[in-house]
């Protein structure tokens, strides 16, 4: 058993495609953990399909014109502000706005944010996440598509959406490429195999470089099923942003190990009217 990096762009894509590689489990107690165990992303190939149809109609569900609205008018309500916290405005607008597209208007930002650091980030499960997890599978107990699948979207969205965000606002200001929101992804080899140029044994933990594979929103059965509206959020916020003069003030850029832009001011102090083009 080893860890494996795995950067080769076929053999990304083969290990992402293969059923084999399965996303690592987290045992543990607790309604947190439970929450991680039933989602689509985390699940192995005997349940998968089902959480997918899931997670696929939560998604159906979601007007995606109607969501870029609440986007903006979201994202306007800020505009008394002559200076935005980038990255405040990237992880609270497309959840909130998401949250009601799916009719669950009551959903409090910092609980997803609570069950994100656990399911997402590896933070340990603590009481306050499991009661974050339970108000909002509380909340969503009436969506048609389910409670966990309903939750799930709202995980989902969390971080990957925000670093979509801010990487676009990012390349807009330094002219260089966008770097990717989700640079990779875990798997463990559940059985023995050949992938693409790589010979995996039982117990493998294969670290997927997907973003320098051009993956972003990942491959195989699992690829993002989101894609559409993290889109049409970036679109939304980046146009009303342009619109109201906003711009990555450069000096007070932070930028990670992968160099996505994970802290900024936007300022009103460019009146060029530029525009801020996702994937730009
Ligand atoms: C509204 C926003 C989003 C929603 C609702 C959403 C939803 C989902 C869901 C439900 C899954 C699990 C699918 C499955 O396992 O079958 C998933 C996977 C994934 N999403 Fe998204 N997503 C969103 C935004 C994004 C963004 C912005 C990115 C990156 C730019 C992204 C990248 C990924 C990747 C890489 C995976 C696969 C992870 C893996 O296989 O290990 N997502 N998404």
């Amino acid at each position: 058993m080893s860890e494996i990096t795995v950067r080769d762009p076929a053999t990304v894509r083969a290990v992402m495609e293969w059923r084999g590689a399965v996303p690592p489990v987290v045992d543990g107690p607790g309604p947190t953990l439970a929450l991680r165990a039933a989602m689509a992303r985390f699940a192995d190939a005997t349940e998968h399909d089902a959480r997918r149809a899931e997670v696929e109609a939560a998604i159906a569900t979601v007007d995606v014109e109607g969501l870029g609205e609440a986007v903006r008018v979201l994202t306007r309500a800020r505009f008394g502000e002559l200076s935005l916290d980038a990255n405040l405005l990237a992880r609270r607008v497309p959840t909130q706005a998401l949250a009601a597209a799916l009719g669950l208007d009551r959903v409090d930002v910092a609980d997803v944010d609570a069950i994100a650091a656990v399911i997402g980030r590896g933070s340990p499960a603590t009481p306050a996440a499991d009661a974050a997890t339970e108000r909002l599978l509380a909340l969503a107990a009436a969506h048609p598509a389910g409670a966990v699948a309903a939750v799930s979207l709202l995980y989902q969205c969390l971080d990957a959406t925000a670093a979509l965000l801010l990487t676009t606002l990012h390349a807009s200001v330094s002219g260089a490429p966008r770097v990717a929101a989700v640079p990779r992804t875990r798997r463990v080899a559940a059985r023995e195999g050949v992938v693409g140029a790589l010979a995996v044994s039982v117990g493998d933990v294969l670290v997927v470089e997907l973003g320098q594979a051009g993956l972003e929103f990942g491959a195989g059965p699992h690829e993002c099923p989101g894609r559409a509206i993290a889109d049409a959020i970036v679109l939304a916020m980046c146009q009303e942003l342009a619109t109201g003069g906003y711009d990555v003030d450069p000096a007070t850029v932070t930028t990670d190990a992968d160099g996505r832009l994970v802290a900024a001011t936007l300022s009103r102090a460019d009146s060029s009217g530029r525009q801020l083009e996702p994937g730009s």
